[in-house]
């Protein structure tokens, strides 16, 4: 019976045949130990020298490292495996020989794995971050459908900037200039005004000139939006859609947490509500830990976070930014103009920012101000001015960046192994 490394606890005690990868072996004269991957799971197989042909011993004592095979035996239970099965191989059969495979089971440098990335990605710890990114992915479509929103893709190549337009990559769109997306919220903005509730999950792009272990160049974000909703109520649905992906991870992927080491009890905290602090209560914290001179007005760097991160178990919303240092939709509080209505989501344990979000400006009059203060006019934003125009409603929204949440659920250092092929500030290549 041919089946999968996932499937074998339906044969146990029996016979199959399983499409194979050589990850690494041990053996000695009387018995070969090799580890078996078929791109759904890891198993040992035991290759015994009296139980086989010699053909078959042979060949398990000189397979090389990623070979490809056909692999027979019987399925076992085996409690010393934290897969708990492994497989007593009868015949090995040899698809194609792998010869001089570069990476081998020693330590190799950073640089020399993102070298081979497309090779890389057969790792056990790298299959184990990528499966988390699937169940995170599979966990948002299933939540936002659940909570009746719709997924709406807005366009990659657009003519208006959404964050500001010094990080926009730039390209000919025939004879007009066009910008890769930095974000889809503008026309999320209008998909939510024709149909409520809206999600999007797609590629966004920013020419940043960062290179820190949270910044890639091209990352996957979702972003919901939501008409005739309140900021607090946005927040609500920030923190049941995250505890909502953390309990789809802990159900799905305890394998793959136990590959990579995290510990569980940390994401079994992440429950809503989360806490929720004002920016201005956050300086006074900052100041408290000895950043004495962080001012008023400033943006939070990593290490900012960082530290208002420590006080919390969980994440925390930190709300009412500075105007100023905010994007030019944020809706203004309704007593003070100097801050916006906007929070940012911080991760616990130094994973930094994970979400974005505001509730948007929806008066004409004070949208048009914006655009002249942020030198925004054009035909490429009148559009978005127009939905202030025809039945404008109180409405917010935010976006989540996939990576920083696959490695702050994964407890990986850096965003680059979260994402199959990192596009970061140096590497285009693979
Ligand atoms: O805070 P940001 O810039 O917000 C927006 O783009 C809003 N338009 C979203 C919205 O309200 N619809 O980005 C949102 C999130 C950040 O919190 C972070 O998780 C992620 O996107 N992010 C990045 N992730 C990896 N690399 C980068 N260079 C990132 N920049 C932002
Ligand atoms: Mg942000």
């Amino acid at each position: 019976m041919k089946t999968t490394i996932n499937r074998v606890s339906e044969f146990v005690n029996k016979e199959v045949t399983i499409g194979v990868w050589l990850a690494n072996k041990r053996s000695s004269g009387k018995i070969a130990f090799l580890q078996l991957r078929d791109g759904t799971g890891f198993i040992q197989g035991v290759v015994v020298k009296a139980d086989v042909t010699e053909e078959t011993f042979a060949a398990a004592k000189s397979i090389t490292q990623e070979s490809a095979l056909y692999v027979t035996g019987t399925v076992v239970e085996d409690s010393r495996s934290p897969f708990g099965y492994e497989m007593q191989v009868s015949e090995i059969e040899i698809i194609h020989e792998s010869k001089d495979y570069p990476i081998t089971p020693k330590e190799h440098g950073t640089e020399f794995l993102m070298d081979h990335r497309h090779l890389w990605l057969r790792s056990k710890k790298q299959h184990a971050i990528m499966k988390i990114r699937n169940q995170i992915i599979q966990a948002t479509y299933h939540f936002f459908e659940k909570e009746d929103f719709v997924k709406i893709d807005p366009p990659i190549l657009t003519g208006s900037a959404a964050e500001g337009t010094t990080e926009l990559f730039h390209t000919k769109y025939f004879d007009e200039e066009a910008y890769l997306s930095q974000s889809g919220q503008l026309y999320m903005e209008a998909a939510a005004m024709a149909l409520g509730k809206v999600f999007s999950f797609g590629p966004t792009f920013r020419a940043e000139k960062s290179k820190t272990r949270r910044h890639l160049i091209e990352f996957w974000m979702i972003e919901p939006e939501m008409a005739f909703t309140t900021h607090e109520e946005s927040l609500e649905i920030q923190e049941k859609y995250v505890q909502f992906i953390v309990e789809s991870v802990l159900g799905n992927c305890q394998l793959e947490l136990n590959t990579l080491g995290r510990s569980v009890e940390k994401l079994e905290q992440i429950k809503a509500p989360f806490p929720r602090i004002t920016y201005d209560h956050a300086i006074e914290l900052l100041k408290e830990k000895g950043f004495s001179d962080v001012e008023w007005g400033e943006d939070f760097g990593a290490p900012h976070e960082t530290a208002i991160a420590e006080s919390f178990d969980k994440p925390v919303f930190i709300t009412h930014y500075p105007k100023e240092i905010k994007a030019f939709y944020m809706k203004p509080d309704p007593d003070r103009d100097d801050v916006v209505q906007c929070a940012d989501l911080i991760a616990p344990e130094g994973y930094g920012e994970i979400i974005g979000g505001s509730a948007r400006i929806d008066d004409m009059a004070l949208m048009e101000q914006r655009y002249k203060e942020h030198n925004l006019s054009g035909e490429a934003y009148k559009w978005y001015l127009e939905l202030r125009q025809y039945g404008s409603v109180p409405h917010a929204g935010f976006g989540l960046g996939l990576e920083r949440t696959v490695a702050w659920i994964c407890g990986v250092d850096h965003v680059r192994e979260t994402i199959p092929f990192p596009r970061l500030l140096n590497r285009l290549y693979p």
